[in-house]
């Protein structure tokens, strides 16, 4: 029986193992972490991350080929396949600080596999890193005197959460990058093999190991770049009374450039998006490139541009001061159908909005806690109501920052009538009916077209 360990139990390596277990009952899957409390919620009916279906791929493998466990150690040494899926968040100190990956993480798996292993083990880089440290964790892997071979494979992954579950069953392709050797193409076939069983083959992409690297930053990097694109369209739509959702809409009928990623918004969160640019920055400028460095640090500006903007424009349709005045935040997580709030635009304009003294009440239904660990230092300025008409009752405003579908649904006489008025709606998610909203009478401002009002 192939035995596979997964080091790191978090949004990605939970459910990526989850599926290969229910997939492959034939393959033993050993998730672990050195967060406790993470691997115990894993086997409990209250998983550590919400993701629509998580649940039932779960609930089908755990206990039969599914496992997690702490025993870090045992697992690689019982392993012939290592995933390795901890995170690699962006240095925040020393060289590249602010813009390189932290690989801290990453590295001591890779000592610790070392230190432990006694046979020969296929890893795989399932974190998304920089193009080549497959490199330095093969110098590492292979430093000192242990006589154990281990190959590595590079297979990134392109889930996205809240359709992670639908992204793993059905991906648009799997990629797997292995050395050019023989060694390396043995490897590389291993795993296909295991994605083979649910995936169809002219699925499985194979490259050599740095395409592969530099691939998911690509990919992450060009779908950033849409929404910064779009964003910095809908800035100009305002001045000129165009129409973000119609420009959006006629570029993307056109085949070669596709409907997806145009929806103007507050901008992208996410831990993956921002990180993974920087880190792209960060390598064009090791290598000496300068204008490519630039080039993908603005679509990050342009996303901090579109937080500000909105922020900005709450205040100043608000008559210039939102001092006192009760803000109802629909949406903290990144996006909807998560509970993750890492990198929202919710953190950047509740912190705003606060700095503005205004009394801010945050409403999600899925988020609320993870908001709080967002925001420590403000907790005894912020409010937190998980019910959105709670939340609204009494409010100046209310800014739609998520685009959760139960936003669409809301009765929204109900939550005017029992606002202040002139009762303001910003829909930082392009979501609403707006016209309906300023029927209602509501002062509507929604992102690409400015404020609708009734104050001439
Ligand atoms: N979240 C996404 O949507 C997504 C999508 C594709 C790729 N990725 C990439 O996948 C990687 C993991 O992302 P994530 O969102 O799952 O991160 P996460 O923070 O949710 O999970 C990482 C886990 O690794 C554990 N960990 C860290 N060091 C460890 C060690 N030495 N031994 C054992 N466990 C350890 C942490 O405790 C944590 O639970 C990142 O490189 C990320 O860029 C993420």
């Amino acid at each position: 029986m192939t035995k596979i360990c997964c080091i790191g139990a978090g949004y990605v390596g939970g459910p990526t193992m989850a599926m290969i277990a229910k997939k492959c009952p034939d393959v033993q899957v050993t998730v672990v972490d050195i967060n406790a409390s993470r691997i115990a919620a894993w086997q409990t009916d209250d998983l550590p991350i919400y993701e629509p279906g998580l649940d039932e791929v779960v609930k089908e493998a755990l206990g039969r080929n599914l496992f997690f466990s702490t025993e870090v150690d045992q697992a690689i040494i019982d392993a012939d396949i290592v995933f390795v899926s901890v995170n690699t968040p962006t240095k925040t100190f020393g060289e590249g600080a602010g813009f390189a990956s932290d690989l801290q993480y990453w590295e001591l798996c890779a000592r610790r596999i070392k230190e432990v292993s006694t046979t020969d083990k296929i890893i795989v880089e399932k974190s998304t890193l920089p193009v080549r440290t497959a490199e330095a964790m093969e110098r590492v892997l292979h430093s000192g005197d242990n006589p154990v071979h281990f190959e590595v494979l590079s297979n990134p992954e392109f889930l996205a959460e809240g359709t992670a579950i639908a992204d793993l069953e059905n991906p648009d392709r799997v990629l797997i990058g292995g050395h050019e050797t023989p060694s390396g193409q043995k490897a590389l076939q291993t795993l296909v093999d295991i994605y083979a069983t649910w995936i169809p083959r002219e699925r499985i992409l194979t490259a050599n190991v740095w395409s592969a690297e530099l691939s998911k930053l690509t990919a992450n990097a060009f779908l950033a770049q849409r929404v910064s694109s779009i964003n910095a369209i809908s800035a100009l739509c305002e001045a000129t009374e165009a129409d973000v959702g119609e420009v959006a809409h006629s570029i993307g009928t056109d085949s070669r450039i596709g409907s997806r990623f145009l929806k103007a918004s507050i901008g992208f969160g996410g831990s993956c998006f921002k990180k993974d640019i920087l880190n792209l920055v960060y390598l064009c400028e090791s290598y000496g490139l300068q204008e490519p460095a630039d080039y993908w640090r603005q679509v990050v500006i342009m996303n901090e541009y579109q937080e500000t903007r909105f922020v900005t424009n709450m205040l100043h349709n608000m008559f210039n001061t939102i001092a006192g005045k009760r803000i109802a935040i629909f949406g903290f997580a990144f996006k909807a159908d998560t509970g993750d709030t890492r990198e929202s635009p919710a953190i950047k304009v509740c912190r705003k909005l606060v700095g503005e003294h205004a009394k801010v009440v945050v409403s999600d239904p899925k988020a609320i806690e993870n908001a709080k660990l967002e925001m420590p230092d403000l907790l005894d300025q912020i409010d937190f109501e998980k019910d959105p008409y709670a939340a609204a009752e009494g409010a100046h405003a209310v800014a739609i920052l998520t685009d959760w579908k139960e936003y669409k649904e809301l009765d929204y006489q109900r939550i005017y009538d029992s606002m202040a008025k002139p009762a303001f709606i910003f829909d930082g998610r392009n979501m609403l009916d707006h016209q309906a909203l300023f029927e209602i009478g509501f002062e509507v401002y929604s992102i690409g077209k400015g404020l609708k009002t009734h104050l001439k």
